[in-house]
């Protein structure tokens, strides 16, 4: 039975990265996967999770399983720190939300609610995406639509494009959002655009999905999240996913959140009772190192504060790191890059074509997307003028 299953792909950014760990070049670039690297390329612990681990190591005194929806500490504070603390939603106690493995996972159980509410919902996603947005959402059994995002020639979001896709989205359907720094054009919504799609969305009853992946690391954390919560000020339902990964690098700790903004407080019950249940289906319970340190750094007035600072510190370096590599790779190319200081958090396509991309990856070790996204935190000092030249020897 099991040798009729042939070899697969490997995946498109996943099998990117393994490729690059794999090859002996010392000079080799890693700008594949969307993890934050400090200027000695390692991918840090934030000080307040270190110093929440500590006290958590000292304190745990069970590996019980978790409650079927996470820890109360993470979900509050999730809650708070992705809607704001004054949200009228969360005072009318009209929110439901569960722990996550990742904000995969919280992608996945939205998924699974919007196929529980309306089997046959069309999910309109951004040309292009996250690809795996796709199999996550899709093979829950929703079909997709796509709407017009990046016009590749501009380098910025082609928004008359996407209002007029985007017209054709109906009541039943779900408008999939990048809530900020998306993945992967770096390309973000002006509050004026965001202002547009909730009055699409209200006008046309379509249901926004939004995926938060990168809160804080674009202008800051209510900055990214101003979108948002414009859209949950207006509308009586908004879904949303949200992520430690990035902003707390818990990465491996698959901490995330499920967030389901409801008409009111009976049916946010109702949402609870079906994410659990859909939970259950696909994992059980969730894991609890990474989000009972979430938990306690958002809980935790001191903690918060050095969280805060650290991430900050890492969003002023991103966007330090776009304004330096604009302007090598404009000296050696000759180039125009001024796209890159103006997209935010951690992607950006450089323009190239995928035989240019290739090109980088086998003559000069350099590795991105075929799309030619970069993780721009992949850059430093060491690393940036090797990389500015070989961009400029396939330019
Ligand atoms: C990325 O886009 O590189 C990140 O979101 C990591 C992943 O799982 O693909």
């Amino acid at each position: 039975m099991l040798d009729q299953l042939e070899q697969l792909p490997a995946d498109p950014i996943l099998g990117l990265s393994a490729a690059c760990r794999a090859d002996p070049n010392p000079d080799k670039v890693d700008l594949t996967v969307g993890i934050y690297m400090d200027e000695q390329g390692v991918c840090p612990v934030f000080e307040a999770i270190r110093q929440a681990q500590q006290a958590l190591v000292a304190e745990e005194v069970s590996k019980a399983y978790m409650p079927p929806e996470g820890d109360e500490a993470f979900n509050r504070g999730m809650q708070r720190l992705v809607l704001g603390d004054d949200s009228p939603a969360l005072a009318d106690g009209r929110v439901s939300s569960v722990q996550t493995p990742g904000g995969c996972g919280a992608l996945r159980i939205g998924a699974e609610i919007i196929h529980a509410a309306t089997p046959g919902a069309r999910v309109w996603i951004s040309d292009p995406t996250w690809p795996i947005h796709i199999p996550l959402v899709g093979s829950v059994g929703l079909q997709f639509e796509t709407y017009r995002y990046y016009d590749s020639a501009g380098h910025s979001v082609d928004f008359d494009g996407m209002v007029e896709d985007l017209k054709a989205a109906a009541a039943g359907d779900v408008v999939l959002l990048h809530g900020c720094c998306h993945n992967p054009c770096g390309a973000d919504l002006a509050p004026g655009q965001w202002d547009v799609i909730a009055e699409m969305a209200e006008r046309q009853g379509f249901t926004p999905f939004i995926d938060i992946a990168y809160q804080g690391l674009g202008d800051g954390l209510d900055q990214d999240a101003a979108g948002l919560r414009l859209m949950v000020e207006r509308l009586p339902e908004v879904i949303v996913a949200a992520s430690c990964s990035k902003n707390m690098g818990l990465y491996r700790e698959r901490t995330g959140a499920a967030i389901f903004v409801c008409r009111d407080r009976r049916n946010a019950s109702a949402l609870t009772s079906h994410a659990l249940t859909a939970a259950r289906r696909l994992y059980s319970m969730p894991p609890a190192h990474g989000a009972l340190l979430a938990g306690r750094v958002l809980a935790q007035d001191a903690l918060r504060e050095r969280w805060q600072a650290e991430l900050l510190a890492m969003c002023r370096r991103i966007n330090e790191l776009r304004a330096q590599l604009r302007r090598q790779l404009e000296a050696t190319t000759g180039g125009d890059f001024g796209f890159i200081d103006r997209e935010k958090g951690m992607f950006s396509f450089l323009g190239l074509s995928p035989v240019q991309a290739r090109r980088l990856r086998e003559e000069h070790s350099v590795y991105m997307l075929d799309s030619s996204r970069i993780n721009v935190a992949g850059v430093n000092a060491a690393n940036i003028d090797y990389l500015a030249r070989a961009v400029a020897a396939v330019f």
